[in-house]
């Protein structure tokens, strides 16, 4: 038996990174999957999001796994289109169980070099594109007495990063919402609760841009974080497996919560 045998998980941003590993590693462990993705530019993002062949091979992934897939090219904060993706989904599979809020861009700068258009697409992508994803969701948890959010944050769910204001606000409003939706949800017996990695290697989103080269530099405010045991960064396996654990059977009573993820590197 595999730790979420049979249950049904929907992953957004699931063509490659984290989302492409959550997404193998739910279905290693027998879960069925619904894998969304925009597949496309997000304007005011200076790097590129994945694309519809990414999105495929995580789908071939999945089934390599033996387990149903999913897909679909969906915008997490187009609300109706998000809905109507969620919707045939679970049409296709049979309901839903498991959700992993995953979608997420970053933008580095000074502050006063983020414009109004960088500001717009990390809040309504990470802020915005999370509170779609669960309101476009958990009706399919509630049909079905109960299940598992899991949303992707980030050490700046808690922590300040410097010249990283858009994305520091909106993973701390992501924490935000699942600290107040698992105090509502209990009554239907849906548990919500955050991973919040450190820097993690080798997905498409970069850790730093040149823009903040001489705030790295500096060492006032450059090396933000404490040494950590193991590493400065860690791999999308580490972050999937706290991600299995909070989805399965295994955290029944865990809710409310934001897991680290961060070889002890803390904020000074
Ligand atoms: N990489 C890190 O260092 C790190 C650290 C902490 C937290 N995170 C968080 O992990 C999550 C995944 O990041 P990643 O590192 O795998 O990055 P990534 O860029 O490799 O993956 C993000 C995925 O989300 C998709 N996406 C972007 N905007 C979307 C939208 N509007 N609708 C649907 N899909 C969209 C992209 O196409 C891409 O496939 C993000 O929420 C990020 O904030 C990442």
């Amino acid at each position: 038996m595999g730790r979420v045998e049979n249950k049904i998980a929907l992953v957004t941003g699931a063509a490659r990174g984290l989302g492409r590993s959550h997404a193998v590693r739910l279905a290693e462990e027998g879960a069925d999957i619904i894998a969304l993705d925009i597949c496309a530019t997000v304007a005011g993002i200076g790097y590129p999001m994945a694309t519809p062949g990414d999105l495929r091979i995580t789908g071939d992934l999945v089934t390599e796994a033996g387990r149903r897939v999913v897909t679909a090219q969906v915008d997490v904060r187009e609300r109706q289109a998000l809905a109507e993706a969620v919707q045939a989904g679970v049409a296709e599979l049979g309901g839903l169980d498991i959700v992993v809020a995953n979608a997420g861009v970053a933008a580095f700068g000074r502050w006063n070099d983020t414009d109004g258009q960088q500001w717009e697409a990390v809040i309504g992508v990470n802020l915005t594109g999370t509170w779609n994803t669960m309101v476009a969701t958990i009706p399919h948890l509630q049909a079905r007495g109960g299940g598992s959010v899991v949303v992707i944050g980030s050490v700046a769910s808690v922590e300040g990063l410097p010249c990283a204001e858009a994305y520091t606000a909106s993973q701390h409003g992501v924490f935000g919402l699942v600290r107040s939706l698992s105090a509502e949800l209990i009554e239907d017996r849906i548990r919500v609760n955050a991973v919040r990695p450190i820097g993690v290697s080798g997905t498409g989103m970069p850790q730093t841009l040149p823009a903040v080269a001489d705030v790295q530099a500096d060492t006032r405010v450059g090396s933000t974080f404490h040494q950590g045991f193991a590493a400065d960064t860690v791999e999308p396996a580490e972050v999937s497996n706290a991600v299995l654990y909070l989805a399965s059977d295994e955290s029944r009573y865990v809710t409310g919560t934001a897991m680290p993820v961060n070889a002890g590197l803390i904020s000074r």
